[in-house]
């Protein structure tokens, strides 16, 4: 028991450290992602969305996740638990006037970049680690994590430190990709994309949405909705395929080399656009909650 959980811990540690060179590498190449450096799939809405823009997709999800926070008109302290370069952050003080901003990442590429688009307004990316942050309890209204999670396998103690620092009625929303069915029972392709999926982008494994609502629940959540929107995000999902050829055919032509963790992000994207296939075992879900009323 003590040898497998210390092997556990080897494999937690050593795809950390890959995640945070893979990030302070490869983040910039995001920016042929999106021009506003947002590093997640899409969201769209038939006749509101262009399917052809990227951007407008990418933002719309960024607009969805905070919609689902119900900031009102008093002060509101929101966090991104893995904020990237600060994407939705961005796109949050610019639809409220009433937030302050907090982000975390581990990539120090990212703290750097990352302050730097937010000058003069009213946020801050912060090195921490999500799972275990030096926030005081109970100082944030809301809580969002885009695709982050995922990094840590969906452990459970990413929902309890999110739930730590959430005020009592305080409200997370996480939007990522989950499993439909326990690993043992994904098909042979499903689960030939799932181990390429989790070995490119570093993640630690996905969890099922089903092992989140359980554990939401059992850590004192309460008002839990899982939405599956994989309809929604599949259109941006299908840009995968036009994004790489565009970005190698873009450095070919300025004559640059391709950095190795660019490579494996890239392998990482069509490997997602190849779960992302695979309907009956892979779905994009948004799951949101809220903290208890009462202090524990
Ligand atoms: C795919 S990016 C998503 C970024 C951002 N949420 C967005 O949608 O633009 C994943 C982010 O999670 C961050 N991350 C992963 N594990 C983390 C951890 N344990 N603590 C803090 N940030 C973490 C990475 O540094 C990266 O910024």
């Amino acid at each position: 028991m003590k040898i497998q959980s210390i092997s556990l811990n080897n494999h937690s540690e050593q795809n950390r450290i890959e995640m945070v060179d893979f990030y302070n590498e490869a983040t910039e190449d995001y920016e042929f992602w999106s021009n506003d450096y947002n590093m997640h799939f899409g969201y769209y809405i038939p006749f509101k969305t262009n399917p052809f823009k990227r951007d407008s997709m990418l933002n719309q999800m960024n607009t969805q996740v905070l919609k689902r926070l119900k900031i009102g008109l008093s002060k509101n302290r929101l966090i991104d638990l893995g904020c990237g370069m600060g994407g939705t952050m961005r796109h949050a003080l610019k639809l409220y006037k009433n937030i302050i901003a907090y982000g975390v990442t581990l990539s120090d590429f990212q703290v750097k970049q990352g302050n730097n688009l937010l000058k003069g307004e009213n946020g801050i990316i912060i090195k921490e680690n999500y799972n275990n942050t030096s926030f005081k309890s109970n100082s944030f209204d809301s809580a969002v994590a885009i695709e982050s999670f995922c990094h840590s396998g969906h452990s459970y103690n990413s929902l309890k430190e999110a739930y730590r620092i959430l005020k009592p009625g305080g409200r997370l929303v996480i939007a990522d990709a989950f499993l439909k069915k326990e690993k043992n029972k994904l098909c042979r392709g499903s689960k030939y994309s799932y181990k390429k999926l989790c070995n490119h982008w570093s993640l630690e494994k996905l969890e099922t949405h089903t092992y989140i609502q359980k554990s939401l629940k059992e850590i004192g959540f309460k008002s839990i909705t899982v939405e599956d929107v994989s309809f929604k995000v599949a259109p941006s999902v299908l840009h995968v395929p036009f994004a790489i050829t565009g970005f190698i055919l873009g450095k070919l032509l300025r004559f640059k080399s391709i950095k190795k963790e660019s490579l494996h992000n890239l392998k990482g994207s069509f490997y997602a656009l190849l779960a992302g296939l695979h309907m009956k075992n892979f779905g994009y879900y948004i799951i949101s909650a809220t903290k208890s009323n009462t202090y524990n």
